[in-house]
């Protein structure tokens, strides 16, 4: 079976649903801080999921995992991943994302399980030196956030060193879209995204749509991003799992599209898949929001046989139907 990690979360919850494609059995652990029950009764549907309740800052907790189940590998995407939060709070991020993979890896250790895929960032790199990034970009974070999952990879280069704990690190730049079937979708209250910011304030009782900073050095004065659809993102995950599973060395990927869009394009695509004009508050640039974050994904198409196929206005496009499913529930609730 193979142990994820917050797959009651976005990411993971899209991750569950390809490895029960591919045939596999999953333990999901997760404390439901952010993530969602009803997320997980969704997921038992369409395969063998096994769910635990806990906290990976328990190292109790996680060892009943690997105690009870027998697991061959982990996919770790538990953390807290708001930018802003861990510049007021960087304690609450130490711990929980460096604290609680310490645990689960000395947890690993214990029942000697040796191989694991991990959540990092492209906020890992930080202010970006050149444009695309590749994975040879120093990385120099600007924030806790960034720096709590920079720890944690040296932690693991350490922890192969010594115990032989292999790790695929996966750098994600900005996870886009949801299930195309409509199962699960990324649902986080608050919402910090760009894309179902936008979509969110077309509803009722949606908030007026701020978009910060249109004086960059960019085409349109607006932030360029690299907008990754989640299920190619879950895809690179089973491809991780292969390549460790047939003896794959340590190693770090970037996941984005390699093609930046500026926060007006966005915008743009959005009014085109809702056929609404949405209303927008210009404000002035946030701090730490670099002009352009743009991945090189060419290592992970020639390692791993990653492909990225769906376009930015496909993500828009699921992101707006699972918007109306959580509209409804929200209503319903
Ligand atoms: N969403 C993005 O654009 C993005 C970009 C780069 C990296 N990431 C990383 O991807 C991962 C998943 O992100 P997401 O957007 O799905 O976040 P999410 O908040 O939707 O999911 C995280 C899950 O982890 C669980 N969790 C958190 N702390 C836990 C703990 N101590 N014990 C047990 N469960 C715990 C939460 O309940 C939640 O279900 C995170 O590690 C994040 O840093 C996300």
């Amino acid at each position: 079976m193979i142990l994820v990690t917050g797959g009651a979360g976005y990411i993971g919850s899209h991750c569950v649903l390809a490895l029960l494609e591919g045939g596999h059995d999953v333990v999901i652990f997760d404390n439901l801080c952010t993530g969602h029950i009803e997320i997980v009764e969704n997921l038992k549907k369409y395969g063998r999921v096994e769910f635990v309740k806990g906290d990976l800052n328990n190292l109790s907790d996680i060892n009943s995992v690997f105690e009870k189940y027998s697991i061959d590998a982990v996919i770790h995407f538990a953390a807290f991943s708001q930018v802003a939060e861990s510049v007021k709070n960087p304690q609450k991020y130490y711990m929980n994302n460096v604290g609680g993979t310490m645990n689960l890896l000395s947890s690993m250790l214990k029942y000697d399980i040796k191989k694991i895929v991990f959540s990092s960032t492209a906020a890992t790199y930080g202010e970006p030196e050149y444009i695309p990034i590749d994975e040879n970009h120093p990385q120099n974070p600007i924030n806790p956030y960034g720096q709590s999952k920079l720890m944690i990879e040296k932690i693991m280069d350490d922890y192969d060193r010594a115990y032989g704990l292999r790790s695929v690190r996966l750098r994600y730049f900005n996870v886009a879209g949801a299930d195309s079937q409509n199962r699960v979708g990324e649902w986080h209250d608050p919402e910090t995204h760009l894309i179902p910011n936008i979509l969110k304030s077309t509803f009722s009782g949606g908030q007026k749509f701020q978009m910060y900073g249109t004086d960059y050095n960019t085409k349109d004065g607006t932030c360029v991003r690299d907008y990754i659809n989640v299920e190619d993102l879950a895809k690179a995950h089973i491809l991780a799992l292969e390549y460790l599973n047939n003896g794959g060395r340590t190693n770090y990927f970037n996941l984005g599209t390699s093609d930046g869009s500026t926060v007006k394009e966005v915008f743009s695509a959005c009014e085109m898949v809702t056929g609404k004009d949405i209303d927008v508050e210009i404000c002035s640039r946030r701090e730490g929001d670099p002009a352009s974050l743009v991945a090189d994904n060419r290592k992970a198409k020639e390692v791993l046989n990653w492909v990225p196929e769906k376009s930015l206005n496909y993500s828009i496009e699921k992101a707006y139907d699972w918007e109306k499913t959580l509209s409804r529930e929200m209503l319903n609730a």
